[in-house]
């Protein structure tokens, strides 16, 4: 069954924390958070003392996205905020295996994020190293962007790559998803689904998260 990550980045942030109550008492499997530097993505969001106030009253995991340059500078504070998964960019890694490496050694699940032009295969040598791949469906920066169609081939490329190797590692999908694009990416073998605008701008978060895991059942 597909999971559900809804993306803080959408939420109303005079109103946080009813808005991680409302995930928490939700079907999603996890909270996903955005942290931008205005380098790496031309926007600037939220940073570690949100984050450890997230992290205070989550009862899901959190899934830390980094939109930073040299993310490996900040495992520590990440972890130390309470992260779960730490998603680092492979464009803003110049030693990916080493950030990696201090990720799962810090206690966090390692995650690496590809943008949209990155190919997959530049995972075939870290594959198995990894509890997670985030492949982008938007340029990353911004919530409620249109969806990359070609994400799909990327998607299923990945699910092949992923076998191949006898990898554990799960595929999360990131950016204009909604009830229109996610079929098809259940389809191609996704495993969990970011949702910020769907989810936040419906009438009823918790029904529309419930829609989009009933398109796995
Ligand atoms: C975009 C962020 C996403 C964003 C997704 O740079 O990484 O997590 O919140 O938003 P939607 O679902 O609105 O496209
Ligand atoms: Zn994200």
């Amino acid at each position: 069954m597909i999971q559900i990550a809804p993306s803080l980045l959408s939420a109303d942030f005079a109103r946080l924390g009813d808005e991680v109550a409302m995930v928490n008492s939700s079907k999603a499997s996890m909270i996903h958070i955005d942290v931008m530097d205005g380098m790496f993505v031309p926007n600037i969001s939220i940073g570690f003392p949100v984050i450890r106030s997230i992290a205070a009253i989550a009862e899901k995991p959190l899934d830390v996205h980094m939109m930073v340059c040299d993310p490996g500078r900040y495992v520590g504070q990440v972890r130390d905020a309470g992260a779960d998964i730490m998603n680092v960019h492979w464009e803003a890694c110049t030693h990916i295996d080493s950030v990696v490496r201090s990720i799962r050694d810090a206690g966090m699940r390692p995650a690496v994020t590809l943008n949209p032009a990155t190919p997959v295969m530049m995972l075939r040598d870290i594959i198995c190293e990894l509890d997670m791949v985030l492949l982008m469906s938007v340029n990353p920066g911004f919530g409620g962007q249109k969806f990359i169609p070609y994400t799909v081939k990327k998607t299923r490329e990945l699910r092949q790559l992923i076998q191949d190797s006898g990898s554990q590692a799960v595929i999360e999908i990131d950016g204009g998803v909604n009830l229109t694009t996610a079929p098809a990416l259940v389809e191609a073998g996704a495993d969990i689904l970011v949702a910020g605008n769907y989810v936040f701008s419906a009438p009823d978060p918790r029904a529309a998260i419930c829609d989009l895991i009933e398109i796995s059942e």
